[in-house]
Parts: structure tokens; sequence; C-alpha cells
């Protein structure tokens, strides 16, 4: 791997750093505090191509790399995880599947709005009695001929209201058990589909999270996603590069808070010096900047092998095994820098410690990361 960034991955970086120091510190409180989507900043990202960053620039992306995706979502994570997610699920989840998978007809409808970010999209996987179980789908997806018949109930969906397009994991044919899962893209405002209750949640609090409901939706076979028996499939392939996402989120939200300790760190004083110049807070400061730097490369390390055409499914979930685990260490460890400030949400890092505990469990908690590391070494 090389460790040396192009100029153009350093300016992607640095793009991101400046809108999310100018445009998302702003009112990152209030909207973790009342729960509001950032819609418009949101639209931002899109503008300035982080929603679709990956995707060919001939469906409206950006044509990055995947090492230029890690850079920045690190950097928008510092400031705000709930933007991050809507962009790590429409960049992971959403785009790149469609991309991957779909047809030419699914791409030039769909991917061209998602990848600008003129919309966005959603990934619905999650049920109420299949979250890490995830073959154990409900929601089924009848086949009528022309189209499918689809009823159940998904939860835990990001974007969930916010979205315009959803990927849809349901079952056709129970008796093929995974194999006879299907991912169709579904319309918001097609009859049948409702949009359910908005979680109120201890992290990331600006991202809506809902269940959804479906009826007796009518999805057109067109908009079905591969061959007949692929949505399983489709699912855990698309997840493996989402965990590159969600591993760099874990990363952002560490950075932001070990950055916000050390300079907290040189301001306060105690016992006649800056807490800086104690060795109980250099420790502290020394373990976390460590443990950063490590899930950095592991993210990183998972990206380039992406990027490489490489197999990369054990390297992204170590990432976000690690990233994760990081995040959450490193939140407790600078809320305890800033001492009683650490408590209060001026200072941010509680909000951060508590953005942390969701990247240990969506998009596969971390006892799945070790099933899916665990059977790759063992294959
Ligand atoms: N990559 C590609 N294919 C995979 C795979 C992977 N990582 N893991 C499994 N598969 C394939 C298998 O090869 C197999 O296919 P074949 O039959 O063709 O060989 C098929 O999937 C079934 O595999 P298993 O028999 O191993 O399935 P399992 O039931 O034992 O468990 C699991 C698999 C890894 C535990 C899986 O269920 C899983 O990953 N669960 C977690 C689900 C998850 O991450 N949910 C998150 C929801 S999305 C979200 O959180 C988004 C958000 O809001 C941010």
């Amino acid at each position: 791997m090389n460790f040396e960034f192009t100029e153009e991955q350093l300016a992607v970086r640095d793009a991101a750093r400046d809108f999310a120091q100018n445009e998302l510190l702003t009112g990152v409180i209030e909207r973790d505090e009342k729960q509001i989507f950032p819609a418009e900043q949101v639209k931002k990202m899109g503008e300035l191509g982080f929603m679709g960053m990956m995707v060919d620039p001939k469906y409206n992306g950006g044509g990055m790399d995947s090492i230029s995706y890690v850079l920045a979502m690190e950097e928008i994570s510092k400031i705000d995880a709930s933007c991050s997610v809507a962009m790590s699920v429409n960049n992971s989840l959403v785009c790149w599947g469609l991309e991957k998978y779909g047809t030419e007809e699914q791409k030039q409808k769909y991917l061209t709005r998602l990848a600008s970010g003129e919309v966005i999209g959603a990934f619905c996987l999650s049920e109420p009695e299949a979250g890490s179980d995830a073959t154990s789908q409900r929601t089924t997806a009848e086949d009528k001929g022309d189209y499918y018949l689809l009823n159940g109930t998904k939860n835990w969906i990001t974007n969930g209201n916010s979205a315009e397009f959803y990927i849809v994991i349901a079952q056709t044919d129970p008796e093929k058990k995974h194999k006879g899962i299907n991912a169709l893209i579904v319309e918001k405002g097609m009859d049948g589909f409702v949009v359910g209750k908005k979680e109120n949640k201890l992290g990331i609090r600006g991202s809506d999270t809902h269940s959804l409901m479906f009826t007796d939706v009518k999805v057109p076979k067109e908009n079905r996603i591969g061959e007949d028996g692929f949505g399983f499939k489709f699912a855990m392939t698309t997840l493996n590069g989402g965990r590159i996402g969600i591993a760099s989120q874990a990363l952002g939200i560490a950075s932001g808070a070990y950055e916000l300790a050390l300079n907290y760190s040189k301001e306060r004083k105690a016992f006649g010096k800056e807490i800086s110049q104690h060795q109980a807070i250099q420790f502290k400061l020394a373990d976390m900047a460590t443990s950063i730097e490590a899930a950095r490369l592991l993210c990183l390390n998972a990206a380039s092998l992406k990027d490489q055409g490489k197999d990369f499914v054990q390297a992204a979930a170590m990432a976000k095994l690690f990233a994760s685990k990081t995040a959450m260490d490193v939140t407790v460890e600078a809320v305890q820098v800033h001492g009683g400030y650490g408590f209060v949400k001026e200072y941010h890092v509680e909000r951060l410690m508590r953005d942390a505990k969701i990247t240990q469990i969506y998009e596969g908690t971390s006892e799945i990361q070790k099933i899916v590391i665990s059977r790759e070494l063992l294959k």
C-alpha cells in the first residue's frame, strides 16, 4: 500500500474538512438535541460531489476512489455523524450496488439522481425479527408476473423519511431460503408504502431513522436488481463496501473527539499547569492517538484493496470492528479529559460519545464482524 496521498485525494480531504468546519459545525448541537435531519447540509454535500463520490461521472458521480471516500467520511464525521451516515448509506449501500448490478435503465432513472445528491436513497434490510440474522426476511415480494407484490415491515432504516428511492430486500420464495430473496427499488409515493415511526435515538439523532410499512405495494419487475434470487447476495456484497464507510465514520468520530481533547488539554490548567503537562493526561492522549492511527490504516487498507479490485471482505470487517471500538474508547476518554465540561453539550464530546455507539451496531454488529473475519480466516 502506498501511504502517500495524491493531490486529488488531499484536495478531497481538504474540501470535506472546510465544508464540515464551515457548514456543519454551526447548528450541530441543536440538530442533535431536536432530532433535526440536516436536509440543507446533505443537499450541499450533493453539490460538492460527496453523495455519489465513487460513481462514474457519466451517471453524475464524482469518479473518485475509495481512499478519497475514507478521507471525506473521516472529516465529515469529526463534526456531524448524522450527516456522514446519510452520506455513507447513499454512497455505499445505494449508489454502489445500483452501479454494479443495476440495469442501464435503472442507472439512468435512479442512479443519476442519487449520485448527484438531487435525491437520497435508503437500504432496507433490517426487520423487527431480522437484524443480524439477515436471511430470516419476513417481508415478502410475491411474484405476480409483471410485478412483485410487496408486504412487510422494515425497521431502523437510515434516511427512512428523507429518501426518495429505497432498495428493499424481500423474500420471494421461502423454500429457496436466502436464494429466494430479491432486492427491489421502491419509490416513495408508491401506493401502499408508508413511512412509519421515527426512532428517538441515543446518538446520530439528526439522522432520520424510521420503520417502513409495505402493504400490497406493486413493484414493477424492471425494478428488481440482478437476477431472480440475487437479493441476499446483493445485500451481503453491498454491506462489505458499506463497512468501509462506517469504519471511516467511526474513525472520524474518534479523531474529532481526540482533537477536541488535545486542544482542551493545552488550555485547561490544574495544579498550576496545563493538564497536558500531567502524565495522566499524556498517557490518555498517547493511547487515543495510537488507536486512531491503527484504525485509519485499517480503513485505508480496506479501501486500497477495494480500489485495486482485490478481495477486501476481511479487511473491511476488521476496519469496522477496530474503528468502532476505537470510537467508543476514544470518545469515553475524551469526555474524561474534559472532566465536568465533557459532560455538557457545548463541548461536543458527549455527543461524539453517544454517536460512537451505533458504529458498533449498524451494518453488522461487532459480533457479526468477528463472524465475517473468522469465516475468512477458516476458509
Ligand atoms: N459477502 C458476500 N457474500 C456473503 C457474505 C459476504 N460478507 N456473507 C455471506 N455471504 C453469502 C454466502 O456466500 C452465501 O451465498 P451462497 O449460498 O451463494 O454461497 C449467502 O450469503 C448466505 O450466507 P450464510 O449461509 O453464511 O448466511 P448466514 O445466515 O450464516 O449469515 C451473516 C450471514 C454474515 C451473519 C449475515 O446474515 C450478515 O452479514 N448479517 C448482518 C446483517 C447486517 O449487516 N445488517 C445491517 C443492516 S444495514 C444497515 O445497518 C444500514 C444502516 O442503516 C446504516
